[in-house]
C-alpha cells in the first residue's frame, strides 16, 4: 500500500532524509520510530504530498506521490505533529468545517461526524470550545478530523505526544481498532516501547537512515538468537550440569535460585530440558520467558550496535 524507494530530502547541504527505502503493505501498522531529527516528520510529509523528495520515490496505493498528489490525498489521512484549532468554534463545528473541506458531500456529513466522534470518543465534547480543550482532547479532536473523509491510509505523526498514560492506551487501542478496520497506518513516535505491541513491524530511523526494520521479533532476534529464559529452582548447581549437555543453551548467569540462560534451539526443545532436568533430580520450581527489553533494544540500535 505505501512504498518508498530511495528516498532522500535535502536542505541546502544539509539531508534530512538519506535514501530510505521501505514498505507497508495493506492493513499494517507500521511504526516509524526514531530520535529528534531523525527525519520522521519529513518523510511522512513527503508521503502526504506536503513536501517535495530531492529524490527518489514514494506511492500510496500505487501513485506516485509527485504525479498524482490530488489522488494520493483521497486515499490519505495525515495528523500532523502540531496542529491549531480555531478560535469561536466547537468540536462538531470544527469537524463539519473539514468534512467540507475533505469534499464529504452534505448528506453523509452529519454521519461521518457523529462516526469519527464515537470512534475517538468525542461524543461528550461536542459543544466544548475548539481552543478550550486539554492537549489529550485537542489529540483526539485531530485524530477525528484525519478519519473524516474515511482514508485507507493513515499518516500519524506522534499521536500520542503530550498525552497522560490514560489516553495513550486509548490510543493504542484506537488504532489497533483501526487496524483491524483494514486501514493502513504509519505512526511515528520516539518510544518503541509505545508502539511495540501495536504495530506489525517497525522501521527505526537514524539520522536520515533506516538503521533496523521488520517485525519487532525478527530485530530482537537479530540482537539475540532465541529466547532468554528464567529457570527457578533451588539447586542451581545441579541444573548448570545439565544444561552444559544442551549445546543450544548458554547460561547468562546465575543468582537468587534462578538460572537465566539464552536458548537458541527449536522451541520442542525446552521440554526435553525440563525432562533433563527432572530426570537428574533437579526440581524446576518455574520456567519463563523474559520479555526483551525493548528500551535497551533502541539504545543499541541507535549507537550503531546493532546493523
Ligand atoms: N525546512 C527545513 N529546513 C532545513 N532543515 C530542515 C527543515 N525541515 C527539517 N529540517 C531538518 O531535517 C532533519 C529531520 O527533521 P524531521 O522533522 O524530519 O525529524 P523528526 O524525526 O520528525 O524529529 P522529531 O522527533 O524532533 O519530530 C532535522 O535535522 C531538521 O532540522
Ligand atoms: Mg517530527
Amino acid at each position: 500500500m505505501i512504498e518508498v524507494r530511495n528516498l532522500r530530502k535535502t536542505y541546502g547541504p544539509f539531508t534530512a532524509v538519506d535514501g530510505i527505502t521501505f514498505e507497508v503493505p495493506r492493513g499494517e501498522i507500521f511504526g516509524f520510530i526514531g530520535p529528534n531529527g531523525a527525519g520522521k516528520t519529513t518523510t511522512m510529509r513527503i508521503l502526504s504530498t506536503l513536501l517535495e523528495p530531492t529524490s527518489g520515490e514514494a506511492r500510496v496505493n500505487g501513485l506516485d506521490v509527485l504525479e498524482f498528489p490530488e489522488r494520493v490525498r483521497q486515499l490519505i489521512g495525515y495528523m500532523p505533529d502540531y496542529a491549531g484549532v480555531y478560535e469561536g468554534i466547537d468540536v462538531v463545528e470544527y469537524l463539519d468545517f473539514f468534512a467540507a473541506a475533505y469534499g464529504v458531500e452534505r448528506s453523509r456529513r452529519r454521519a461521518a461526524i457523529e462516526g469519527v466522534m464515537e470512534l475517538t470518543d468525542l461524543g461528550g465534547l461536542r459543544h466544548k470550545m475548539a481552543p478550550s480543550l486539554s492537549k489529550g482532547m485537542r489529540q483526539r479532536l485531530i485524530l477525528a478530523k484525519t478519519l473524516l473523509h474515511d482514508p485507507a491510509v493513515l499518516i500519524l505523526d506522534e499521536p500520542a505526544a503530550g498525552l497522560d498514560p490514560r489516553a495513550r492506551i486509548e490510543l493504542r487501542a484506537l488504532l489497533k481498532e483501526l487496524g483491524t478496520m483494514g486501514k493502513t497506518i504509519i505512526v511515528s513516535s520516539h518510544i518503541l516501547t509505545e508502539l511495540a505491541d501495536m504495530c506489525t513491524s517497525v522501521g527505526i530511523l537514524e539520522k536520515g537512515r533506516i538503521v533496523a526494520a521488520g517485525s519487532i521479533a525478527t530485530i530482537l532476534d537479530r540482537l539475540h538468537p532465541g529466547r532468554t529464559l528464567a529457570l527457578r529452582t533451588y539447586e542451581p548447581e545441579k541444573a548448570l550440569e545439565v544444561l552444559a549437555r544442551f549445546a543450544t543453551v548458554q547460561v547468562l548467569e546465575t543468582a537468587d535460585h534462578t538460572v537465566r540462560l539464552n536458548h537458541t534451539g527449536e522451541e520442542p526443545e525446552i521440554a526435553e530440558i525440563v525432562r533433563a532436568l527432572a530426570t537428574a533430580g533437579v526440581s524446576v520450581l518455574g520456567l519463563s520467558e523474559e520479555k526483551a527489553n525493548l528500551e535497551d533494544l533502541f539504545l543499541r540500535i541507535t549507537r550503531g550496535e546493532v546493523q
